[in-house]
């Protein structure tokens, strides 16, 4: 039978993947301290969270982390993809790393685990040659002239406006995805779904991961008007009542309509529905201490730091391994801390 989650390598993807780590070290403000992310630079709090695997799953889907029912504890950090100012359009990642994991991981050897999520079911690119063409035109229109000119209107815009014209006008697909990416305004990250939107194995099967929130359990709360407005949301939210999550993975029941090398291509949930793995438990807490926002700011997350049995697929996938490792490295190398994997008891301790 052929393997559902196989593979296809364009002959000079190793060309264009050092080309995207360049871009990319590119995009850091090498300028401030501490150096920030490149991308998904701010973030709302550092969550302490149980990783709880579903009991009694089915043979299929018992790979890897969910071959067992237990408990992992879990750190989340929820970020803006750009916007300093939570009240503007942006998208939101979620990263999740679970302490205490046994075996080999595919990027180093470590006891943690990571996954990676945004507020977003599709992805804006699909695939290695198209990031390095828009990567071109973002930086391009980093340095055009036309942006230092008209310095009355939001230098985001006008540089958004620059990569259309040169990169985006040609592709409708994406520039819907992106659009959509770009005006997501959630209340808080605790109501929101996250997705992978790229795949990955889940044992033989290929597989996209979701975060979805349990609504029923959510506090209300009134939103604050202020930059920092995501924030406040956690810490209210999460300083009164537990939050929850249902981690879920859709498998890929069809290679020709669920393809591996384009995360801009919806996979049907009505041939496919996603499938409950394990629940994600917040429990009550104060996630943003200065301590604990300092923490968050030092870790790293690698869609590659992962068992085998949950092995990242596609182009996409493949490069960000190199791609992550070589920002990560950077601003820790700039910031003059090393970059290493957070142990739970320091974490626990910031949380006590
Ligand atoms: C080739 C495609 C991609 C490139 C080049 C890229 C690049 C980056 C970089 C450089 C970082 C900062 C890493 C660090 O300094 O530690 C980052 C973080 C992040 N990326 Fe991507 N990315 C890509 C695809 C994706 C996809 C498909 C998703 C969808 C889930 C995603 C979601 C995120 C999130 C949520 C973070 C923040 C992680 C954290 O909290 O530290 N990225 N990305």
């Amino acid at each position: 039978m052929p393997d559902p989650a196989a593979e296809t390598i364009p002959a000079d993807e190793a060309v264009l993947i050092a080309r995207l780590v360049e871009q990319n070290l590119a995009l850091l403000n090498e300028r401030e301290r501490p150096v920030r992310r490149g991308q998904h630079a701010k973030h709302h709090g550092c969550v302490l969270a149980d990783f709880v695997v579903e009991p009694d799953l089915p043979a299929e889907l018992r790979h890897g982390l969910f071959a067992e029912a237990r408990t992992y504890k879990a750190l989340i950090r929820f970020s803006n993809g750009e916007q300093r100012d939570d009240r503007k359009g942006d998208a939101h990642g979620m990263a999740i790393k679970l302490f205490d994991v046994a075996g080999d991981k595919l990027l180093e050897p470590s006891d943690t685990h990571d996954f990676i999520l945004l507020d977003q079911p599709l992805f804006f690119i699909r695939d290695v040659a198209d990031y390095v063409g828009l990567f071109d035109a973002l930086l391009k229109a980093k340095a055009s002239v036309v942006p230092k000119l008209m310095f009355f209107a939001p230098r985001f815009a006008i540089e958004l406006g620059l990569v259309y014209f040169s990169f985006l006008r040609s592709r409708p697909t994406e520039l819907e995805i992106l659009k959509r990416t770009v005006s997501s305004k959630p209340q808080t990250p605790l109501a929101t779904t996250f997705h992978s939107t790229t795949p990955y194995r889940l044992g033989p099967h290929a597989a996209r991961w979701s975060a979805v929130p349990d609504l029923g359990k959510l506090p209300k709360f009134t939103a604050v008007n202020s930059p920092d407005k995501l924030r406040h949301a956690l810490a209210m939210q999460l300083g009164g009542a537990e939050a929850s999550f249902d981690f879920m993975a859709q498998l890929q029941t069809d290679p020709a309509t669920m393809p591996i090398e384009d995360p801009t291509q919806p996979w049907d949930a009505a041939k496919s529905p996603p499938r409950k793995l394990a629940t994600l438990r917040l429990p009550v807490q104060r996630p943003d201490t200065q301590e604990l926002m300092a923490f968050c700011e030092h870790l790293s997350f690698n869609p590659w730091r992962c068992l085998a049995e949950h092995r990242p697929i596609g182009g996409i996938n493949r490069a960000r391994r190199q791609v992550y490792a070589a920002v990560s490295r950077r601003r820790h190398e700039l910031n003059g801390v090393p970059q290493r994997e957070p142990a739970l008891a320091e974490f626990l301790a910031l949380h006590a």
